[in-house]
């Protein structure tokens, strides 16, 4: 049992001066000002703190096999570093291989998360069609807890469906209550551009930027909004980089369309010249799908963020190391795509976004707990400060500023994108399931405490509006 005394509670909300109960089963007990402390109990000192929901990551890949490697993370890893960095939960993909079916993954996916030390759920991705894929969804939303469902429109010959197929899978999971995300990227245009690249002797990492320009991801999420819209089912476009598709997210929201969007803090601060980087291993370390983009579509994604029309933030996390990244070394389309950032994140966001005035402290809660929780029928579990819910939280320092180094850092990857950057705004204290987690440089991970976390079927009409 923990009593956080002192501190400053910041919901999506509103602030707040009060002292938090944790009890024995993980769950926030009591809220209110100067608690008594119940023998037995410690004393956390969150004062000159802020105490926020745990961050929740609703998009990475931990060892997932991509592009004939793995990435270097696993569950442990992974969910350890995010926990250093004031994430409490992910929700993580579900790949399934080639002739493996949707159920199976999620059962092999189930098995390699044991070993997570926060909690965690899953998306499971759509990669093909047949009537096993239509049973196998019903299976995973009524038993097995998953309300999501992912479709690439990219990465041709390998996890790219057709138009049919996401038409297939909108319908099933509109019946069923579950929410359809996609990658929107038109994969034949990209697969196209790679083939004229390469022929044209441009082999390294500018390339793969060249090859994935904007109008790619603007055509499909418009794609997607369209298909969606024809199923009357709500979507969730992960990974927005560009003005285009911002745009197209938000003309379908003034519709009247359950549309959503998240951005991935990287795409905040990184633009297009990092593939000019002399060093094609530091160029090489950025190239992710999509890529960064030119400056000005980081002005659209605040835009975004700041008026409401885009909602969550995520990493992608997808970590390779150096070798893995050699694997790629004559041709941009075989580096790994992806780039390490759960530990990253919340310090990221608050930097660019909190401590430059851009959003409040409320929507930094919105863009990295609530809203996830809501859009992902996590809520009131996940994602808020109540009685009753799960005692997930961070204890931040507004004010503390640190050099990034990958040092200093528990991701399992031999780099950070943001080396070198200081930042203002730092998980001090984590807790997971009412235990202190990381304590002010000091991580207390365990091994497999991180718990399955079953998301039911939306109420009929969809996903909670946000
Ligand atoms: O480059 C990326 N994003 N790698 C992970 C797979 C994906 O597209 O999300
Ligand atoms: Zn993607
Ligand atoms: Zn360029
Ligand atoms: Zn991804």
């Amino acid at each position: 049992m923990i009593l956080i005394k002192g501190g400053i509670i910041v919901t999506a909300e509103r602030q707040y001066r009060s002292d938090i109960l944790c009890n024995d089963a993980g769950l926030i007990a009591q809220i209110g000002p100067d608690l008594e402390c119940p023998t037995g109990c410690e004393i956390v000192d969150a004062a000159g703190l802020l105490v926020m929901p745990g961050g929740i990551d609703p998009h990475t890949h931990m060892e997932m096999p991509f592009m004939g490697t793995t990435a270097s993370d696993d569950f442990y890893t992974g969910t350890a570093a995010g926990l250093a960095g004031g994430t409490t939960s992910l929700i993580d993909f579900v790949i399934p291989g080639q002739g493996q079916s949707l159920y199976e993954a999620w059962q092999e996916w189930r098995m390699k998360a044991e070993k997570a030390a926060s909690d965690y759920g899953f998306h499971v991705a759509v990669t093909h069609w047949d009537d096993r894929v239509h049973a196998d969804m019903g299976r995973l939303v009524t038993e097995a807890g998953v309300n999501s469902f992912k479709h690439f429109m990219a990465y041709k010959n390998a996890l790219m469906i057709d138009d049919a197929i996401f038409l297939r899978s909108m319908q099933r999971a509109a019946e069923l209550g579950a929410l359809c995300t996609v990658h929107a990227e038109n994969g034949d245009a990209v697969s196209f551009l790679q083939a004229q690249l390469l022929a044209q002797g441009e082999t390294g990492p500018h390339a793969h930027a060249l090859s994935r320009p904007p109008g790619v991801e603007g055509e499909a999420a418009q794609r997607a909004i369209t298909l969606a819209a024809l199923r009357d089912t709500p979507l969730y476009v992960v990974h927005v980089s560009t003005r285009e598709a911002t745009e197209a997210i938000a003309a379908a929201r003034l519709k009247g369309l359950k549309v959503y969007g998240e951005v991935l803090p990287q795409h905040l601060v990184f633009d297009e010249t990092v593939y000019h980087d002399p060093d094609w291993l530091i160029a090489a370390r950025h190239v992710m799908s999509p890529p960064f983009r030119e400056k000005s579509h980081q002005q659209a994604l605040w835009g975004g963020l700041m008026s409401g029309q885009l909602q969550t933030t995520a990493t992608d996390h997808c970590c390779f190391c150096r070798e893995q990244k050699e694997r790629g070394r004559d041709d941009f389309t075989r580096i790994p795509n992806g780039v390490p950032g759960i530990e990253e994140r919340m310090s990221v966001l608050w930097h660019h976004g909190v401590a430059t005035g851009r959003l409040t402290p409320e929507q930094f809660v919105a863009l990295t707990s609530t809203n996830t929780a809501r859009i992902f029928n996590l809520y009131p579990r996940k994602g808020c400060i109540a009685v009753g819910s799960d005692a997930d939280l961070v204890l931040w320092d507004a004010q503390a500023t640190r050099t990034v180094t990958v040092d200093a850092l528990h991701q399992n990857v031999d780099y950070t994108l943001y080396e070198g950057m200081t930042l203002t705004g730092l998980a001090r204290k984590t807790i997971s399931q009412g235990v202190v987690t990381w304590d002010d440089g000091l991580l207390r991970a365990e091994r497999g405490k991180g718990r399955y976390i079953r998301r039911p079927a939306f109420a009929p009409g969809g996903a909670s509006s946000v």
